[in-house]
């Protein structure tokens, strides 16, 4: 039996662990050895990295993603993406998504991990098909939830459903790091029973069920697991890649990692993690294990919201009610799986209802939204009685959302002219307007800096 990784400290550790701060230059120097290791892949891009690049670092985040590629041109790249909402927080029309799939995969990515919040495959399917067109390899995700609706036979079926849609591997993603040793051990056996693909397992150690969870998966047959560098491991990050490699070899399995080259990919790591909990940035409180999320069902992310909306509102006593206000809106919804952007909706929605005794009395726009259709398919009905209060008399959209909005790209590549230098450019827009703008904008006071620097040497 061999076990596969994918390493994740350009991405998902950096993101669970500094926020996706960690600028470019601070790993350039290791990616050559980083291209030794014999990963399966190297999670770099997608998720927050592309925003936090235009919004934090001031980085051309399609600039990064051919720089890594330059220099680590043996080993897969592969990114996280939000299917409809590509990178972004919102539904994008058919043409965007196909455009920023089509340059993602010219600019270097190979292996395109896609998920949706809520499993509605309708809006993976664009950017599935656009990805096998342009040749590269796609990872199906699930969303990892429990609730009544979330059996094993629907995770199977929904696995069987990507694999007719033509996905390379199904991804079992548990972001809340919940999924238990047996959980994960059913669930691979229940899809390896159902699909003939390779599957993928990743978990967060947020819990401190991970390692355990990982290995019942392995045991279950699971052909790859999500692994950091130990450094950047544990707590919201995922486990450790050496401490793996190790006691997995140690147990008879096939192992491809070079156990020197990890070493020295952890040592560049090393004083990078020092730097960032001495500033601030990395709280040595993520990097500990937090059981919360499992008492009360509740992401660990999701609960610090809850305590931090509740003490802005000066209402910590109502903690408990909200706590067993939470599951019921999250049943009235359908049972969403508790991810961004459902997370927030659903905690902001238990709070306001226990803090005006009237369940329900106000209820959001993006909730509205969801309620409509907008974010695709509930898992389970939506309360009709909530359904009423929230659209009136208005039906909800049974299609697919994405095919109401128009065209965008040409559009606004037209409106952009020559403030955007290519299509990349324009994408960035797209996603994220008002921050593109100040990026072009401080991109070209960076140009013009040094053309008159240039000048200045020539006199
Ligand atoms: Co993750």
């Amino acid at each position: 039996m061999k076990v596969s990784f994918t390493e994740t400290v350009l991405r998902d550790a950096n993101q669970s662990l500094i926020a996706t701060r960690l600028p470019y230059d601070k790993f350039e120097k290791i990616l050559p050895t980083m291209d030794k290791a014999h990963y399966y892949s190297v999670e770099c891009w997608g998720g927050a990295v592309f925003d936090s690049c235009l919004r934090y670092l001031n980085e051309d985040p399609w600039e990064r993603l051919r720089k890594i590629k330059d220099r680590m041109p043996n080993t897969k790249l592969q990114m996280l993406l939000r299917g409809q909402n590509l990178l972004g927080y919102k539904h994008y029309p058919d043409d965007v998504v196909r455009k920023f799939i089509e340059k993602s995969v010219s600019n270097g990515i190979d292996i395109i991990r896609v998920f949706d919040a809520l499993n509605d495959t309708r809006n993976l399917k664009v950017s599935i098909d656009e990805a096998l067109k342009r040749g590269a390899i796609v990872s199906g995700a699930i969303s990892y939830t429990t609730s009544p609706v979330h059996t094993l036979e629907a995770f199977a079926k929904l696995a069987k459903e990507l694999e007719s849609m033509g996905v390379a591997s199904i991804c079992i993603k548990d972001m809340a790091g919940v999924m238990s040793p047996s959980e994960g051990y059913d669930l691979v056996k229940a899809i390896k029973e159902t699909v003939k693909l390779p599957v993928v397992v990743h978990t967060h150690c947020t819990t401190g069920l991970a390692y355990l969870t990982y290995l019942k998966s392995i045991e279950a047959g699971a052909d790859i697991i999500d692994t950091a560098t130990s450094c950047f491991s544990g707590g919201t990050s995922q486990p450790a890649t050496e401490t793996f490699c190790y006691a997995l070899k140690n147990l008879g399995y096939e192992v491809d990692l070079d156990e020197k080259v990890l070493k020295e990919v952890n040592d560049h790591f090393m004083p990078i993690r020092d730097e960032y909990i001495k500033s601030g940035q990395l709280d040595p409180k993520v990097l500990t294990t937090d059981t919360n999320a499992l008492n009360y069902k509740i992401p660990g992310g999701m609960l610090s919201n809850l305590v931090a909306q509740l003490k802005a509102q000066n209402a910590m006593d109502k903690f408990e009610q909200v706590l067993l206000e939470t599951p019921e809106v999250r049943k009235d919804l359908g049972y969403p799986p508790l991810v961004t952007p459902m997370s927030q909706m659903v905690g902001v929605q238990a709070t306001a209802n226990v803090i005006s005794g009237q369940r329900y009395s106000n209820i959001s726009k993006e909730l509205k939204a969801y309620i409509r259709g907008e974010y695709g398919k509930a898992p389970a009905p939506i309360d009709k009685e909530l359904m009423k209060k929230a659209l009136g008399i208005e039906k909800p959209i049974t299609g697919r959302y994405a095919e109401s909005l128009e065209p965008l790209f040409e559009k606004t590549k037209a409106t952009l002219g020559d403030t955007a230098h290519n299509d990349e450019d324009v994408l960035s827009y797209i996603l994220f307007p008002p921050v593109a703008e100040k990026f072009f904008a401080n991109r070209q006071a960076r140009e013009e800096k040094i053309v008159k620097y240039s000048i200045s040497q020539i006199k």
